[in-house]
């Protein structure tokens, strides 16, 4: 979501420190100090030494044997240990009946009903909800509840922001049973649910988790926070935080009806909790327009969660529309969903050509010698979302600018089909030819076949990531094969050796 936001005066008032807000001591204890100090006697002795011991007994009883109503079932513990799935998280999309059949073909790239856990909500059921059950399944539509009772003061706002934000208390609501992991996203936000569910295993469902992204655009962030998780780009709450949040939520959207966005409500009522953002870099807001070609060819260390703002940008590969470029990425993810859009750099150091790989996506080649940190900054293919001369573009991320001649970019080559079998995958790349460039002969192959092996990794890897090696092999007529491939120990991502 992006919003535009008018200063407000702030309402809020601020509370004196109260000593209420001091930390209690710990009596027991410090009667037992006062004790030793004053008296010695070996029977006193024993007597600490019994205190200590029921202190100790106090101290430690909560762990063992907590008050029968918060008692945890073993099925509980258990779950907690065993691995997070897709069945742990339901995602919770909000729609409306406007936007319903035009976004039903981004929800169909992510939702299948066996595989996916989730609810439409919406305000009212869109013209033929009754028949939408046609080819493809989409998530059962949930009706809003009435939201009329709550402030929304925020002038040329959509009040709608308060029935979405309530789309996390409705859905806690609903005793849905085995959730560890609400994830909220709009109806143009698609996500690659695994993995959104292997990057929430990392977390501990059991404590309190808000987890997401905030904007590429630092005058947004600056807008809104940027500690805040914005909507669009879909976020995450731990099921124990969002049972919390459900039962508070209505008492802090009577208090932020200055805001705009629906986001901007959660985030105040988390913050309110006490609660801050865990980040997670692969969750896109995407608040740009134009050509994504250069976020897509530079995705962070990170797997790639969600995308948002389709509508507002080109299709992601050429020759296509938006629907069937994201049905093509998504082919690709399906495969190796880790490995999507992860950058790999190889050089070719007979031929000095470096080629930038991101996964399932493209390929860039470039003459000479390339270091890998300038090829981690993203090319500026795409303009701000406001639009106007004027408008400051300041961005979350290091760029670095995309040549409007397309003779003086490296060549690119844009994935066109990825197979699979027991020994590994290939995924190829055609060249993508713009204008009347002269190609010298080192680029002049029209293919590049790389191969690699799913990438698997480890919670722990997942916590510690290392980006990934490649070589470039013997090339065979107009093809060049590259090779990805964990690096050595001491590997260097480099053309010298
Ligand atoms: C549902 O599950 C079955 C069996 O696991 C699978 O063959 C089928 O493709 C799934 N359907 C969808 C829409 O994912
Ligand atoms: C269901 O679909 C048919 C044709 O596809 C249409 O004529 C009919 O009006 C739809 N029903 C509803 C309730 O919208
Ligand atoms: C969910 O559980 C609560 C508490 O047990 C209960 O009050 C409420 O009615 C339940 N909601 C639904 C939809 O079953
Ligand atoms: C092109 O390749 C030929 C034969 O391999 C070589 O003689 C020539 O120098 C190359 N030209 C360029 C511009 O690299
Ligand atoms: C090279 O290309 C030609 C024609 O495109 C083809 O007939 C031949 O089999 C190819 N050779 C190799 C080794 O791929």
């Amino acid at each position: 979501m992006f919003h535009r936001r008018k200063k407000e005066p702030s309402t809020s008032t601020t509370l004196p420190i109260s000593n209420l807000d001091a930390p209690m001591p710990p009596t027991a204890y410090t009667s037992t100090t006062a004790f030793l100090r004053n008296r010695t006697s070996p029977f006193k002795s024993f007597i600490f030494a019994l205190s200590l011991l029921v202190n100790l007994y106090l101290l430690l009883t909560p762990l063992w044997a907590p008050p029968s109503s918060t008692l945890p079932q073993p099925k509980t513990i258990l779950s907690r240990l065993s691995p997070t799935t897709r069945r742990h998280v339901l995602f919770a999309v909000a729609s409306s009946s406007l936007s319903w059949h035009r976004r039903l073909p981004y929800l169909h790239l992510w939702y299948s009903p066996n595989a996916t856990r989730a609810f439409a909500f919406i305000d009212r059921p869109p013209p033929s909800v009754a028949n939408s059950t046609s080819s493809r399944s989409s998530p059962p539509v949930v009706i809003s509840g009435d939201t009329s009772a709550f402030p929304y003061t925020f002038r040329g706002g959509l009040r709608s922001a308060i029935r979405v934000a309530r789309v996390v208390k409705e859905v806690v609501d609903r005793n849905e049973t085995e959730v560890r992991w609400f994830v909220f996203g709009d109806d143009d936000t698609v996500f690659f649910v695994d993995n959104v569910v292997r990057t929430l295993a990392k977390y501990d469902h059991s404590e309190w988790f808000y987890v997401g992204s905030n904007s590429e655009s630092y005058e947004q962030n600056v807008k809104y926070s940027f500690e805040m998780a914005f909507g669009g780009g879909g976020f995450a709450i731990s099921y124990s935080l969002a049972r919390v949040l459900a039962r508070v939520l209505d008492s802090c959207l009577k208090r932020y009806g200055h805001l705009y966005g629906s986001d901007s409500r959660i985030y105040s009522c988390v913050t309110e909790l006490g609660v801050g953002l865990t980040h997670e870099p692969g969750f896109h807001q995407l608040d740009m327009r134009g050509n994504l070609f250069g976020i897509m060819a530079a995705h962070p260390l990170s797997p790639l969660l969600s995308l948002h703002h389709l509508d507002a940008v080109e299709p992601l590969f050429p020759n296509m529309n938006r629907v069937q470029a994201l049905e093509h990425l998504f082919a690709a993810a399906k495969v190796d969903p880790v490995r999507i859009l992860q950058q790999t750099v190889c050089y070719d150091r007979s031929n000095s050509l470096t080629f930038s790989v991101s996964w399932g996506f493209a390929i860039q080649v470039y003459q000479g010698n390339e270091l890998l940190p300038d090829l981690l900054s993203l090319q500026r293919t795409f303009v701000p979302w406001r639009r106007g001369s004027k408008v400051q573009a300041n961005f979350m991320f290091n760029t670095r600018d995309y040549p409007r001649d397309p003779c003086k970019r490296p060549s690119v080559f844009f994935m066109k089909r990825v197979t699979s079998d027991k020994r590994g995958i290939w995924s190829n790349y055609g060249r993508h030819v713009v204008g009347n460039c002269f190609d010298s002969n080192a680029t002049g192959f029209k293919q590049i076949i790389v191969f690699s092996r799913k990438l698997e990794l480890s919670i722990e890897q997942m916590k510690a990531p290392r980006r990934q090696c490649c070589n470039v092999l013997p090339t065979s007529n107009d093809t060049i094969s590259l090779h990805i491939r964990q690096c050595g120990a001491d590997e260097l991502i480099s053309m010298q050796l």
